[in-house]
């Protein structure tokens, strides 16, 4: 099964944190839904899925097959939820999906980055910089560094930019 990791990045490169003072730009969010219908599901971590969560209900994913990934909870109404990110693609496969999109935060970003489990990395670049932030690493202990093809770039509107990569992977 093909892997998407779905960021945003901020202008100085770093990746990008929202809140009430720096919320997410509608175009990206625009984006995030084309991305999801096209795909039919994402993959988010506790943390922001707690976060998107907001009053509870199902909101714009009614049909969309959600996956939390989290090591503590065991359920969640509505959605599945693993305990890893290769029960996550194992569990998307089983129901048949030819593409995951993996959508954040952080902490599952690294986590499939780390494992080498990404075909694909879409990035929309924000016009906003960041002080101290987070990073998107490929590795968290050692220097290492990754060849990828850039396969789009495009503009999405109101300054926000979107770039596409190839990763290849060891093993698919
Ligand atoms: N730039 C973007 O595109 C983007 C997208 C989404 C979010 N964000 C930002 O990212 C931040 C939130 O990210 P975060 O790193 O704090 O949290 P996160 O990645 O959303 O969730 C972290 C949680 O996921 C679970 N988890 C992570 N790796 C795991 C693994 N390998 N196996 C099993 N469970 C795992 C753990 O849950 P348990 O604690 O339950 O075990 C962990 O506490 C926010 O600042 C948000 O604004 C940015």
């Amino acid at each position: 099964m093909k892997t998407v990791l779905w960021a945003t990045l901020t202008a100085n490169g770093n990746y990008a944190q929202s809140g009430p003072e720096n919320p997410p730009k509608k175009e990206a969010l625009d984006d995030f839904f084309t991305q999801v219908k096209a795909t039919g599901n994402f993959i988010v971590g506790r943390r922001t899925f707690e976060g998107m969560r907001g009053n509870g209900g199902p909101g714009p994913f009614a049909d969309i097959d959600i996956v939390v990934v989290s090591k503590s909870a065991t359920e969640i109404p509505g959605v599945t939820v693993v305990s890893s990110p290769e029960e996550a693609l194992k569990y998307l496969e089983q129901k048949g999906h030819q593409t995951a999109l993996i959508s954040g935060g952080a902490d599952i970003h690294n986590s499939f980055l780390g494992q080498d489990l990404v075909d694909e990395v879409i990035f929309n670049v924000a016009p906003v910089m960041e002080g101290r932030g987070l990073n998107l690493l490929i590795d968290k202990e050692n220097y290492l560094y990754k060849h990828v093809q850039l396969l789009d770039c495009k503009p999405l509107g109101s300054g926000v930019v979107q770039l596409r990569y190839a990763l290849d992977r060891a093993v698919s």
